[in-house]
């Protein structure tokens, strides 16, 4: 099976807040005018258990090359679920994941990331006792991104210059908007044309929220496709292109971000009105 290059040297753009640009109408990326090609994810009919317990009900959905979709849902809709069989770290009990074409439904996590899907989990989980260096550097082990971490880590630290100042300094000792920072660093420094976010905004105040959903539509607008799993729904659809809402287990709601924010359906799943 031939393995997905990697993407040649990305900028990120850079740094510091950019003005909200309106959304396309659906053939451009979350308002940067980022092209929208051929299906880049595609995710049919899956199933996913825990032993007896079915957590996923025939989910399907697929992410264009440069698009930003977003599956938001409630505590325990299978959103976690969901990324993280996309990225090969849970099994799938039936259904079919495809990455540009490739069937990923039975490889490990390694090789779907070698095939160009990075996940940024959820909690973060960088390394407390490892500085910001070294987990940055753990993100490049796929061999090409390693051999060119040099370039990889000036993207990184461009796109964040805070993680740049504490490159040595150790990540437990990193404030939570830092530390999730470096969790999208480390994913981004794989050189991914999948990012797979889960929940970017937990546990963050709403300035660092801020930050770091400026940075992900940079992330995007280079052309990198996102798939970002929220409860913070109005932050998620605020960057997406397309939409799904994830209800216990099954996928209750599609279509334009933009029409699922003022879905009723939406509304009273997840913000209780
Ligand atoms: N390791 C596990 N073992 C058994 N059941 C699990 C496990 N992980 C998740 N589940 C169950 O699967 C379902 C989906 O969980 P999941 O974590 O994917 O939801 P979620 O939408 O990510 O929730 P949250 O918003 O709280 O992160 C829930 O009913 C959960 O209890
Ligand atoms: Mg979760």
């Amino acid at each position: 099976m031939s393995e997905q290059p990697a993407p040649g040297a990305p900028s990120y753009g850079r740094a510091g807040p950019s003005p909200a640009a309106p959304r396309g109408a659906g053939n451009g990326g979350p308002g940067t005018g980022t092209p929208i090609g051929g299906p880049l994810l595609e995710v049919v009919d899956l199933d996913v258990r825990y032993g007896e317990a079915r957590a996923l009900w025939d989910v399907s959905l697929t992410v264009r090359a440069g698009e930003t979709v977003c599956v938001v849902g409630p505590n325990g809709a299978g959103k976690s679920t969901l990324v993280n069989a996309v990225a090969g770290i849970h099994r799938a009990a039936g259904g079919r994941i495809r990455v540009a074409g490739v069937d990923t439904t039975a490889m490990p996590g390694h090789r779907v990331c070698a095939h160009g899907v990075a996940i940024v989990p959820e909690g973060r989980r960088i390394f407390p006792r490892m500085t910001v260096l070294d987990n940055l550097l753990v993100g490049a082990y796929r061999l090409p991104a390693r051999r060119r971490h040099r370039t990889g880590l000036d993207t990184v630290y461009r796109l964040f210059p805070r993680l740049a100042e504490r490159t040595g300094q150790l990540a437990g000792s990193l404030s939570g908007g830092e530390q999730q920072m470096l969790a999208i660093g480390r994913a981004l420094m794989a050189r991914p044309s999948l990012l797979l976010l889960d929940e970017p905004s937990l546990g963050l105040a709403p300035v660092l929220v801020d930050e770091v959903y400026d940075a992900i539509t940079r992330v995007a607008a280079d052309g990198v496709s996102v798939l970002v799993v929220e409860q913070d729904v109005e932050r998620a659809l605020a960057i997406a292109d397309r939409a799904f809402l994830l209800t216990e287990g099954r996928v209750t709601a599609s279509g334009p971000a933009a029409e699922l924010r003022d879905s009723a359906e939406v509304r009273r799943t997840i913000l209780g009105l």
